[in-house]
């Protein structure tokens, strides 16, 4: 007996790195004990820059190998598409009949958002962006979630799915949707090679794909303590990048190596040498599961594709149940 329903989402915004590995696990975990669907939202990606648009498609295929490599199930879960199940579509625009802007409007992230534009002077405010968090909200009521694994900063963006599923509810007289709550896990903060934000966008990342001799490289650019010139100098590992990976990455030698930096016993290279190796182990299979995967052409667009129909039976259902609580179901479904 599973624990409940759940859905999750990602943009579509390119290759994943070692940062996104612990949303992943996560994922692969709830997958046991929840019924799941997982989402690529396309859709929302689109608010994000039009230069993307182009580059969409493989995103959407890049973003498929992580999430499979990194060994989440489609067997388990339907893995599908955003703008392959078109039902989130028409939920998002029956939900836009019955929501307040103000709702919309005092949501944090849009007030960022409007912020951002404010300092740039040279963006136009886009429909896209207050509607952002209804479509979000279609996504997870169309498949009646009761849970939704996401990180702290989309807690404004539940907290409005959940006044929308009431609100219809209240509406139309209906018990139908849940009030999805959302499951916050514990994400270590992985900071990017040079101790900023990791981001693709800055290079200071480690893709999950990452190559050995990339691994290596990324290791190599890690930034140590800036005050350790020589090998005999002791090293303060709470301001080093290096010590921070380690921390998390290599449990076992962290307290060892800590000791040998602190009384210059051990000097960066050797130290990034043994980190590299954790690294190696960690993403190795999942390169491996990369490789077999490309390995077999088309096969990736054939578990989106089967991942996108079994969504669509379940939305369509939903959908069933929604045209008929709103009473004008002649009218809504064309029949
Ligand atoms: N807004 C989410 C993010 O940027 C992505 C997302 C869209 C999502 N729809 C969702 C996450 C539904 C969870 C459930 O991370």
């Amino acid at each position: 007996m599973k624990k409940g329903k759940i859905f999750s989402g990602m943009r579509p915004t390119g290759r994943l790195h070692i940062g996104h590995l612990s949303v992943l696990q996560n994922w692969i975990r709830l997958q046991q004990e929840y019924d799941c669907v997982f989402g690529i939202v396309d859709w929302h990606a689109l608010t994000t820059s039009f230069e993307d648009v182009q580059a969409l498609p493989a995103n959407i295929r890049e973003n498929a190998l992580d999430w499979l490599s990194a060994g989440l199930d489609p067997e388990k879960s339907p893995i599908m598409v955003q703008s392959q199940v078109k039902e989130h579509a028409e939920l998002h625009l029956l939900f836009s009949m019955m929501t307040p802007v103000s709702w919309l409007e005092r949501c944090p992230t849009y007030k960022e958002q409007l912020h951002q534009f404010g300092i740039q002077g040279k963006e136009i405010n886009m429909y896209g962006f207050l509607g952002y968090p209804l479509l979000m909200a279609a996504d997870i009521l169309v498949y009646l979630a009761d849970y939704v694994p996401v990180g702290q900063d989309q807690l404004p963006h539940i907290e409005i799915c959940r006044e929308v599923a009431r609100r219809f509810n209240f509406l139309y007289q209906v018990d139908l949707f849940p009030e999805p709550q959302a499951l916050l896990s514990q994400v270590p903060l992985l900071p990017g090679v040079d101790n900023r934000k990791m981001s693709k966008s800055y290079g200071n990342d480690i893709p999950l794909a990452a190559t050995t001799a990339e691994i290596q490289e990324k290791v190599r650019m890690m930034i140590t303590d800036p005050a350790r010139v020589r090998k005999t100098d002791p090293g303060h590992p709470e301001v080093c990048v290096v010590h921070t990976y380690q921390q998390i990455y290599n449990q076992a030698e962290v307290a060892d190596i800590e000791e040998r930096c602190r009384t210059a016993g051990m000097g960066c290279v050797a130290c990034k040498k043994r980190l590299a190796a954790k690294l190696e182990e960690l993403l190795a299979p999942i390169r491996e599961r990369r490789e077999q995967l490309l390995a077999r052409p088309g096969q990736v667009e054939e578990i989106l594709a089967a991942g996108s129909r079994q969504a669509r039976v379940r939305a369509e259902a939903t959908l069933g149940q929604v045209r008929e609580a709103m009473r004008v179901k002649g009218v809504l479904d064309g029949k």
